[in-house]
């Protein structure tokens, strides 16, 4: 406000100086030719007097009486403007002067002044303005010539102004011409015009003031609201809103407006299609980007499992890695993006490590972000976590032949928890519109929750499990509140487009909801979800970290001491959470098949399953777990011999490290998922292979089987394309091992864990970009229609997330 009355300051200043300056000069100007216009004005009066009076004139002169000429002229000079007469005679005396003339002024003063173009005089009484106009007739004899002291004792009685001769006239001679016989001044009054002068100098001054003030008030309210569009203008921009602000609706862009809604949407979506190869993405683009574009907004990650758990050690409290594919990903972009992350605090001493508001930064010594750890009951862990989530969504979500378990109790416990996470959320929120990333099944009801309490935040969900088809998804009995939850997300995504397809599929059947396939959204209650496949990867190792690592032999001899393999040991590995949709029975299947098949191999190839417990009281993973081990016992005690026991199986938490070593010491990895959403274990054995050796072997059930193609891809039912897969991996000659890793690791590198970030968050800032200008248009367009908004409308829209 102050700097639009400064800006206008600056402009009215010069404004008053100009209209200062302006009466300064036209005021003279004015008085000059008012001054004239007035003198000739006069001169006219003064010649229609004169004519009047110049036989009156003449006949006194010729006839030497001038008392009658005297008794009109001071009846003429009653006049209120002409203030005195006088009449001169040829050699310049006065004849006759009324009674009011100035004394002092002599004819031939008089003559020199009516010369002058302005006829003005200043005398002692004021100004006045002269006129002298000729007195023309035929001259007469005088008949007596009075003598000077008669005449002077007339003079003393008649008048003073009586001044001219006194002439006795005779009659004129009949051939004489007219001549000049006298001269009659008139002297009017000029003080009149002086004041008239003064009134027209106060009226134009007047007249400029009022005309400076209109101008200014003008200029205020033309500033004022030219200068409230540009502010908002700017700051639309700014907000990213384009200059759309200051449009005056009208009703002729009512049409404009539909298909401009239309144009951002191929916009959008030839921007996305062009994103195909791109520039590195680094923790550091990451950060870039979540500033730039969704200016340094606060971001919070929910999930279930933490990232680090603190756990009672027998030196202590001891800080643990957990084996999860989804921490594996989100920890590194947290580590970039800083936040918090809020997480089931599980570990035995993870509350004493917190603070009063049961935070911790992590990781531990680098402080990055914080850690806000819920606690729940056993009674919610068992309801929430092992029932609804392990026994229910996660048989349901993957095709593992396992069935699905739905209990009434553990679905309200499952609400119950997931408000209890979404009030966190809100209590962490510092801002209205923060950037909250929701992870996977565990939450599908948060979404909707957080919406409902922080309406402008934007909410990116992930699923990293596979979603089934509609009739598949249809079996569990809250199908609707699972979708109508998911559906409080702005953006939800999947690893595949597969994935994205069954759930829209899954939404159709089961909801009342408006669904774009072109666009991959679903607009469901005037609020619209962006559904898009981002498939998930890990970090990709520094240069730094890698050279941590030591050489590939070196980490060979560590392991094949550790485990006593003999140094000609083709080793296999697969590294796992310990769960029945991982194919571990399926690819013990296989080494046994191989054996079989390739009895050369026995005594020289080992197979080492890493299989880390998970959800152990459930009793499918329990029976599950017995089973591997009876499988794997089998095996070894038909294939075995001392010093050779082809199946290792390490059912122990093994932290990154480790298994990095292992990776890099191996063979050949084995990823037979029966069905996986991504499986980011393929991907952490080509990031460890530096030395671009060892073949992946790899489900074309997992959803990394889309990116890794030049992995050795099976279907892990068929046993014997499964064995024979791993008989070509461990013959597989060196040359074909580093062309297909290099290939494997190039696309690894690009399709990073920060790609992955980068495109939901940059999808999200142009999700939060176009819902501002949709919602603006859409505003247009209600004033130009005058209605509320068709449900067609409703539905195109969002609410700016
Ligand atoms: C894997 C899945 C994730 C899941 C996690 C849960 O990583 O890919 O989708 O969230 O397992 O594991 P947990 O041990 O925490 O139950």
């Amino acid at each position: 406000m102050f700097k639009t009355l400064r800006l206008q300051l600056r402009f009215l200043l010069p404004l008053a100086i100009t209209l200062v300056a302006a009466a300064y000069l036209a005021v003279p100007l004015l008085d000059q030719v008012t001054l004239r216009w007035f003198a000739r004005d006069l001169n006219s009066r003064g010649q229609l007097v004169a004519g009047t009076l110049s036989d009156n004139a003449a006949d006194a002169i010729s006839s030497g009486r001038y008392e009658r000429l005297r008794a009109t002229m001071e009846r003429v000079a009653q006049d209120e403007r002409l203030f005195a007469m006088g009449l001169c005679s040829p050699d310049r005396r006065w004849l006759v002067r009324t009674s009011g003339f100035p004394r002092e002024l002599s004819c031939q003063q008089a003559e020199t002044v009516a010369a002058q173009p302005e006829h003005r005089l200043d005398l002692a009484g004021g100004p006045v303005h002269l006129g002298v106009h000729p007195v023309i007739g035929t001259p007469v004899q005088p008949l007596v010539a009075q003598t000077p002291s008669s005449a002077a004792s007339s003079a003393a009685q008649a008048s003073s102004l009586f001044v001219g001769p006194l002439i006795e006239p005779r009659a004129a001679p009949s051939d004489a011409q007219p001549v000049q016989l006298g001269e009659l001044v008139l002297v009017h009054d000029l003080s009149f015009m002086e004041r008239r002068s003064q009134d027209t100098r106060r009226y134009l001054i007047v007249f400029l003031a009022v005309l400076g003030f209109v101008i200014a008030v003008i200029t205020m309210v033309v500033a004022q609201l030219s200068w409230r569009g540009w502010v908002n203008g700017v700051r639309a921009i700014l907000r990213g809103e384009g200059l759309l602000t200051p449009m005056v609706p009208a009703p002729e862009l009512a049409p404009f407006a539909e298909e401009m809604q239309q144009r951002l949407r191929d916009l959008e979506d030839e921007y996305r299609r062009l994103q195909g190869p791109e520039s590195e993405w680094t923790a550091e683009r990451l950060r870039a980007l979540l500033h730039s574009q969704l200016s340094g907004d606060q971001v919070i990650v929910v999930s279930n499992r933490e990232p680090y758990i603190h756990e009672h050690g027998e030196n202590g409290v001891v800080v643990r890695r957990p084996a999860s594919g989804l921490v594996t990903a989100v920890e590194p972009v947290m580590r970039a993006c800083s936040g918090t992350w809020i997480a089931h605090g599980s570990g035995s001493a993870d509350r004493e490590v917190v603070d009063a508001q049961d935070r911790v930064a992590v990781p531990p010594g680098h402080d990055d972000y914080y850690l806000r750890r819920i606690w729940l009951s056993a009674e919610e862990e068992r309801g929430y976590y092992f029932g609804f989530a392990n026994e229910g969504l996660w048989p349901l979500c993957h095709v593992a032949h396992v069935r699905p378990i739905f209990r009434e109790n553990d679905w309200e416990t499952y609400k119950a928890v997931n408000q209890r996470f979404a009030d966190a959320v809100v209590a962490e929120a510092r801002s209205e519109d923060p950037v909250v990333l929701v992870q996977d099944y565990h939450f599908a009801l948060l979404p909707a929750m957080v919406r409902e309490k922080l309406p402008q935040a934007t909410i990116l969900t992930f699923w990293h499990i596979p979603w089934p088809n509609p009739e598949s998804f249809g079996i569990c009995p809250w199908r609707k509140e699972l979708l109508q939850g998911l559906l409080g997300s702005t953006i939800l995504g999947f690893h595949t487009r597969f994935h994205c397809r069954n759930f829209m599929e899954t939404v159709d059947r089961y909801l009342e909801a408006r669904i774009e396939q072109e666009h991959s959204t679903i607009s469901f209650q005037d609020k619209e979800t962006l559904v898009e496949a981002y498939p998930i990867s890990i970090e990709w190792p520094a240069p730094a970290t890698v050279a941590g690592w030591g050489p590939v032999v070196d980490c060979r001899q560590r392991v094949f001491a550790r485990l006593g393999l003999a140094e000609d040991t083709c080793l296999a590995v697969g590294v796992d959470r310990f769960d029945y949709t991982k194919g571990i029975l399926e690819r013990l299947n296989a080494v046994e098949r191989l054996l079989e098949k390739h009895p050369e191999w026995v005594g020289r190839f080992v197979f080492v399953q890493v299989a880390a417990p998970t959800r152990s009281s459930l009793e499918e993973y329990r029976s599950f777990q017995d089973r591997i081990e009876r499988m794997s016992q089998r095996i070894n005690e038909r294939f075995g011999r001392p010093g050779y026991q082809p199946v290792h199986l390490l059912a122990q938490h093994h932290e990154p490290e480790q298994v990095n070593e292992l990776f890099r010491a191996a063979n050949i990895c084995v990823v037979t998922s029966l069905h996986d959403g991504m499986n980011l274990v393929s991907k952490e054995f080509v990031a460890a292979r530096d030395d671009e050796q060892g073949v992946l072997l790899l489900s074309r059930f997992a959803g990394a089987a889309r990116e890794l193609t030049e992995a050795l891809i099976v279907n892990p039912y068929h046993v014997e394309e499964t064995a024979d897969a791993l008989y070509q991996a461990a013959t597989m000659p060196s040359a074909e091992q580093r062309e297909r890793m290099a290939s494997l690791r190039s696309t690894v590198h690009e399709f990073n864990v920060y790609r992955w970030a980068g495109h939901m968050l940059s999808d999200a800032a142009r999700w939060r970009l176009r819902a501002r200008v949709e919602a603006r248009v859409r505003r247009l367009q209600q004033s130009t229609d005058g209605i509320k908004p068709h449900s067609k409308a409703a539905h195109t829209t969002r609410d700016a997330p």
